[in-house]
């Protein structure tokens, strides 16, 4: 199953308070980027190694590194933005791709405006960070456009996931696995999840 819920006590504790409407600015964003972060921990539990020797205190020493090209984080602009720090803090060497996607009012079809993607992506797992997976549709358009351009290995975090943007990402793309703190109830008919986080990239900029 690509979908992985990670039920981690510090997760659960630390989501129960972004949930809270009256958190602040500062703790929203704080509590974000701390859950990005041990989302980040299970999202890379398989990463390859590869063996190294290095001059320890002690002498030579047989001791293993990460192997391959570093990987990319790709933020959906505006509010990934809110989870990539949390990621770099433990993935501190990873290139950063960001992508920029808005609805098209008329087409109501989610279009690409800012796609600044790094080298050699079909050497290089791709964490794409986006808190809230509503409708699947930014997330769908980012996975398209992160394989148009060769990546093969590609991750999704988020805070908290609809149940109809697990459906979208899993139909268009199974081979994707999401890890999120939360699978939510529903999204209700202005597109926000319920009970969500209300407006993440508000709450993460402080613009509500
Ligand atoms: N985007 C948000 O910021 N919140 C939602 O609930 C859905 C989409």
């Amino acid at each position: 199953m690509p979908i992985h819920e990670i039920r981690h006590p510090l997760i659960r504790h630390k989501l129960g308070l972004m949930r809270r409407a009256d958190l602040s600015t500062k703790n929203f964003r704080e509590m974000a980027q701390e859950i990005a972060a041990l989302l980040t921990y299970e999202a890379s539990k398989d990463l390859p190694l590869e063996p190294a020797t290095i001059e320890g205190w002690s002498g030579s020493l047989n001791v293993e590194k990460l192997a391959g090209k570093k990987v990319t984080v790709v933020p959906i602009l505006r509010a990934g933005i809110g989870m990539l720090d949390g990621v770099l803090s433990l993935i501190p060497g990873a290139k950063v791709s960001a992508v920029g996607i808005a609805r098209n009012e008329e087409t109501l079809q989610a279009q690409t405006y800012l796609e600044r993607l790094v080298g050699q992506l079909d050497q290089r797992l791709a964490l794409i960070v986006d808190p809230m997976l509503a409708t699947g549709g930014s997330m769908v358009a980012t996975i398209d456009l992160l394989k148009k351009a060769g990546c093969r290995n590609v991750r999704a975090l988020v805070l908290v996931a609809a149940p109809e943007g697990i459906r979208a990402v899993e139909e268009h793309h199974p081979d994707v696995h999401i890890y999120t703190a939360s699978i939510d109830s529903h999204l209700n008919e202005d597109g926000y999840i319920i009970p969500g986080l209300g407006d993440a990239g508000d709450r993460i900029f402080g613009t509500r």
